[in-house]
């Protein structure tokens, strides 16, 4: 009982790819490692891609309700992404997938969330959003990866994941999702 009290839940806001989606971004990759030197690079699962929205880092279980009430009231309606560029942050060694342009309905979603969780404490981190879905961990180098066509990303709904140690890397959870009004 204790124990369940004092856990700590690494955990983060998201938007889900759908099983289609993520067969279509998971092909532009594999064409894209053809050419590449697999040995220094560990590419994500297609099971784990996503587009972090907000991310909370280790949280006391005991708050998960918390979250989960004052997100559900985030209203947004549905919208369209783009993702058509890619990107290699060196710092990072994350090669990437994500929109080239803003999109004025996502921002509304991350402030909304992001307002309602400053009401339970959190704190957003200072660096701008950059909304993108990780391709590539440990990457020596960009991939010089181009894509066929841009890749339409539907958004009805987005999820609250928690992220676990797992033995060949993180394993994500969805533990609540949250529909858009229409
Ligand atoms: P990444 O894919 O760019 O590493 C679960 O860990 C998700 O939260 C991942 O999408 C990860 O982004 C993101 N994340 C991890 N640590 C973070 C941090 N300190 N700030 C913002 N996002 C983070």
């Amino acid at each position: 009982m204790v124990e369940g009290r004092l856990a700590k839940l690494r955990l983060f806001f998201a938007l889900w790819p759908d099983p289609e989606l993520r067969k279509c971004i998971a092909s532009d990759v594999e064409s894209a490692l053809r050419s590449a030197d697999r040995s220094s690079i560990n590419p994500v699962e297609p099971e784990n891609y996503h587009i972090t929205l907000a991310f909370l880092g280790s949280v006391s279980a005991s708050s998960l309700d918390d979250i989960v009430r004052v997100c559900s009231d985030v209203h947004f309606g549905r919208f369209s992404l783009e993702l058509d560029r890619t990107g290699y942050w060196p710092r990072a060694r994350i090669v990437w997938l994500g929109p080239s342009r803003y999109s004025l309905e996502l921002e509304a979603l991350v402030d909304d969330l992001w307002n309602k969780l400053m009401g339970l404490g959190f704190r957003q981190e200072p660096q701008p959003y950059q909304p993108h879905v990780s391709l590539c961990r440990k990457a020596g180098g960009g991939l010089g990866m181009s894509l066929e066509s841009p890749i339409n990303w539907p958004v009805a709904s987005f999820v609250l994941a928690q992220s676990t140690p797992g033995e060949d890397g993180p394993v994500y959870t969805v533990l609540e999702q949250f529909a858009a009004v229409n």
